[in-house]
């Protein structure tokens, strides 16, 4: 073993897996950016006062939170997500508004390593401030479904639910506490230290223990106001007209305390169910004005690209397409030949590679089998001395070869390779 692995929780992206990812960006971005979303690069690292407006009641800030005093005796935080970072970042430069943001990148939550379940993940997501309406919720919601179908996920279901406006909000999570400290001696002793914290997170409790009493609570659709109900009405009528499939979840709470009115879920159906949700998103009005911003409304989603990958595996979809260089350079007279010849075909355009340290005929055409290249271009003595190369075929059976001159050499590739 080495003397170094890395981190629990952490892992390398190796090639050719780093392909996916950043094509799995690249799908996102052709997703979003046709609807007027534009790239938005928050820092790795904010002041740890950012992410606590996140919630003191949520596992991300009291527990999870990669935090530190840096040099300057400044206490920063490793993000755990990204929506905290566009609201701080909103407040600092008052864009016009709709602002309407994307981002990818890495996040840190000190979880417990799980398969699906890293303390260093990306996500992809959108964020859009300013607006309050709920045919923009659809939208937004429409967007990640889209992007799940790009993908060519087809197992994957849409949970949505409204937490109703902060009033309603707070008399539900009262209620909550009331229910659940009535049947408290039913309560699994995990189920308990919930309640005392967050009685909206005992609903999220997947115990057997705790399922009777979850059952058993009020819904939240009891405790919306007219415009709440109204509100959700709208989403559900936007994501219908726009033929979204969507289950209503009464029991989902997500777990970050900054959502109001709409919150959704989309979950994969091939994973464990303790991290079978790709994505997640919903409305967090207050948050830019907790961060010393204007009263501005906002919704978003992320989508989490390790676990969103998962599935993809799980259901055979998105795989890595192997790239191999058109043309692999052979050269038995020292290597300068091989230098100049990839430099010159890759500024044609062509994917090139080549053999290093000399290495023998034999083992440099082994090297260019196993490469995957259409042709091999061969540089011996003769060649080297008659100004020409030899241009070998690799695919197919019959391997024609031919001798080129060293100055007909792109217009011959390009021939051979566009045919
Ligand atoms: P979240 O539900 O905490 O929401 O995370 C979104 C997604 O990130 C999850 O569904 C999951 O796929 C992935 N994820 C979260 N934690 C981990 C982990 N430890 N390992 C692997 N994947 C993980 C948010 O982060 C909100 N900022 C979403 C949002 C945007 N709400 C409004 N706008």
């Amino acid at each position: 073993m080495s003397t170094f692995q890395t981190s629990p929780g952490m892992r390398d992206v190796l090639p050719p897996d780093s392909a996916r990812w950043r094509r799995f960006v690249g799908a996102f971005a052709e997703v979003v950016e046709p609807a007027g979303y534009g790239q938005v690069i928050p820092p790795l690292l904010e002041d740890l006062g950012v992410f606590q407006r996140i919630g003191d009641a949520t596992d991300v800030v009291t527990k999870e939170m990669y935090d530190f005093v840096d040099k300057g005796g400044r206490h920063v935080a490793l993000r755990p997500e990204q929506t905290a970072s566009v609201c701080r970042a909103f407040a600092q430069h008052h864009p016009p508004t709709p602002w309407k943001v994307w981002y990818a990148g890495a996040n840190f939550r000190y979880e417990k390593p799980q398969r699906g379940r890293y303390r260093q993940f990306d996500q992809v997501g959108i964020e859009v401030l300013g607006v309050d309406d709920p045919y923009l919720d659809a939208e937004v919601i429409a967007l990640a479904w889209q992007f799940f179908r790009a993908l060519g996920l087809g197992q994957v279901r849409l949970l949505v639910n409204s937490l109703g406006e902060p009033a309603d909000r707070s008399r539900y999570v009262e209620a909550l506490r009331s229910h659940f400290t009535a049947c408290v001696g039913d309560l699994s002793p995990e189920a308990r230290a919930t309640l005392e914290r967050n009685p909206l997170r005992v609903l999220d409790s997947k115990r057997d223990q705790d399922a009777p009493a979850v059952a058993a609570a009020p819904r939240i659709e009891h405790f919306w106001c007219d415009e709440a109900a109204a509100h959700f009405g709208a989403v559900c009528d936007g994501l219908g007209a726009l033929g979204v499939p969507f289950d209503i979840a009464p029991l989902l709470v997500r777990g970050l305390d900054y959502y109001r009115r709409t919150t959704f879920e989309f979950v994969g159906g091939t994973l464990d169910s303790a991290q079978n949700a790709l994505g997640g998103g919903g409305r967090y009005d207050g948050l830019v004005e907790s961060l010393g911003g204007p009263p501005t409304p906002g919704i978003g989603f992320a989508i989490g690209v390790d676990r969103t990958l998962l599935a993809c595996d799980d259901e055979g979809v998105f795989p890595v397409a192997a790239v191999s260089p058109h043309v692999f350079v052979i050269d038995t007279t020292g290597g300068r030949e091989a230098l100049l010849l990839t430099n010159e075909v890759r500024a044609a355009g062509w994917r090139a590679d080549r053999a290093f340290e000399g290495r023998s005929m034999k083992s440099q055409m082994k090297a260019a089998d196993r490469s995957g290249a259409a042709v091999a271009l061969i540089v011996g003595g003769d060649e080297l001395a008659a100004g020409v190369v030899t241009v070998r075929a690799l695919r197919g059976t019959d391997h024609a070869q031919l001798q080129i001159a060293r100055d007909d050499l792109l217009d011959h590739l390009h021939k051979v390779l566009t045919s």
